[in-house]
């Protein structure tokens, strides 16, 4: 009997979840993170690095409400396969980090966000992406957990009302990164077909040959194999 048990194998991939962060490794993530574009280099973000297991239960109370709300609005098939995803890593992760943006700091003096004041929080969300990259390159992978009611995250983790908790992050080593998104695997969506979201000069105007045309060459290129039996 080569194989580990059920239970020894829960154990290990309890055990590589849980592995901790080093802060090392840690700093990386943020500083990756901090070094993303934002908007008249507003720089809005901050991070709470949360570690704390009281802390993380606290969150995780949160989640499983609204998991359970969210839950009740499915029915059937559908409703079986949400109960049956694993949509956190709350407690599981040696750490959870809240990117947050502080939309009304004067920060870069406004430029950029006099007509579009949203773009501090599409800063803040180029820095999760950072954060996200640098993490798959160290092995580690990533959870967005937004299955929560902001008022509560914002409570347990005090944050000031003039502070957005953006993304509530689960960050742990995992032992594979899978080759398609999980919800693609299990059925609940389907990736969409490029050329039906491109348009040409005006919205409105898609041409699907033509944007087939403009995307021929991912047939063959093998820097993007993710794109090529499409
Ligand atoms: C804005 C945003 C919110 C998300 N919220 C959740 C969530 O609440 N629960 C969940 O399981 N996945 C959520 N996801 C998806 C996952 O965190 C993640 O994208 C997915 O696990 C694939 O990660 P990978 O590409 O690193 O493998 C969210 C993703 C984004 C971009």
């Amino acid at each position: 009997m080569n194989r580990f048990n059920d239970q020894e194998r829960r154990g290990l991939y309890h055990a590589i979840e849980s592995r901790p962060i080093e802060d090392d490794v840690l700093a990386r993530l943020i500083a990756a993170a901090h070094h993303a574009p934002s908007v008249g280099f507003m720089q809005p973000w901050e991070f709470v690095i949360v570690r704390d297991g009281g802390v993380r239960r606290a969150i995780y109370d949160n989640f499983n409400i609204a998991n359970r709300a969210a839950a009740d609005g499915y029915d059937g098939s559908r409703r079986e396969l949400y109960d049956s995803l694993k949509l956190e890593a709350i407690v599981d992760t040696p750490i959870n980090l809240c990117v947050t943006c502080n939309p009304a700091s004067t920060r870069g003096f406004g430029l950029g966000r006099q007509t579009m004041p949203e773009t501090a929080v599409y800063s803040t969300v180029c820095a999760v992406q950072n954060l996200w990259l640098a993490a798959r390159a160290e092995g580690i992978g990533v959870g967005w957990v937004s299955i929560l009611e902001p008022s509560v995250l914002r409570a347990v983790l005090q944050i000031p009302e003039d502070v957005l908790p953006v993304a509530y992050l689960c960050l742990g080593y995992v032992t594979e990164f899978r080759p398609e998104p999980e919800l693609e695997t299990r059925g609940w969506e389907k990736r969409l077909s490029l050329p039906e979201l491109i348009h040409f000069d005006r919205y409105g105007t898609r041409d699907e040959p033509r944007a087939r045309e403009l995307l021929h060459s991912l047939k063959d290129d093998p820097m993007l194999e993710f794109e090529r039996d499409r």
